[in-house]
């Protein structure tokens, strides 16, 4: 079956990118806005777009009445952001974090949340979070009624004891978003295969091999 988006509904094409686009991380984008009041949002249009340098990405839409939604306005004033990742433990509190509380509410006291400082930037990270991102505004690409922002990561903060000899992360199990509304997956189902060179390949498929 093939299906032209110009055919149908914006909802419809949302619909279909995000059940296919699957699974996606997400980002808990700890920010903070010019009064000092610290935010907190999932969003899972999110991922890594280059290790040299290191940038992430973060796409926000406009909320149900056209504004800005509140990460995005806190971003764009103060130029920086912290993304916290998203562990089983955490789910109820993140879910929570997706309401749309006032600006002037923060989602971390209801949530039952903690922050942390960050040692880069001045927008605090999540305490409970296993693993958080300090980035830096790099640049801001509106895209019709998204915002996508790029930070660069400044600086790593990872439970200690997820990380192993020569910095190899273990056991670290982020959940990620399936299809839209509400549907998750785990990420404790794995399996380890190593790549193959064209020359391994050519060699086991050599004749006779
Ligand atoms: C798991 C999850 C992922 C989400 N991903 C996005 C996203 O990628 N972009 C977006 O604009 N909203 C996303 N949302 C909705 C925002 O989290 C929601 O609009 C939130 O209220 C924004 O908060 P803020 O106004 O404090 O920034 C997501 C919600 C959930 C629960």
């Amino acid at each position: 079956m093939q299906i032209d988006p110009a055919q149908h509904s914006t909802a419809d094409g949302y619909k279909l990118l995000t059940n296919l686009v699957v699974p996606r991380p997400i980002a808990w984008v700890s920010s903070q806005s010019p009064d000092g009041v610290i935010n907190l949002a999932p969003f899972s249009f999110f991922n890594a777009v280059s290790s040299h340098p290191l940038y992430i990405m973060v796409s926000v839409a406009r909320n149900e009445a056209g504004e800005a939604k509140d990460t995005a306005r806190n971003i764009e004033a103060s130029g920086e952001f912290v993304v916290n990742m998203v562990t089983e433990e955490l789910f109820d509190a993140m879910n929570l974090s997706a309401a749309d509380f006032p600006p002037d509410q923060s989602e971390l006291e209801l949530a039952h949340l903690h922050t942390a400082p960050s040692l880069r930037i001045n927008t605090p990270r999540i305490a409970e979070a296993q693993a958080s991102l300090e980035c830096k505004l790099f640049s801001t690409q509106p895209l019709g009624t998204y915002t996508l922002f790029i930070g660069e990561v400044l600086m790593f903060h990872v439970a200690d004891r997820l990380v192993g000899p020569r910095l190899h992360i273990n056991d670290f199990a982020p959940l990620g978003r399936l299809g839209s509304p509400s549907v998750y997956c785990r990420t404790t189902d794995r399996f380890d295969i190593a790549r193959i060179s064209y020359a391994q390949w050519l060699k086991d498929n050599a004749p006779g091999a």
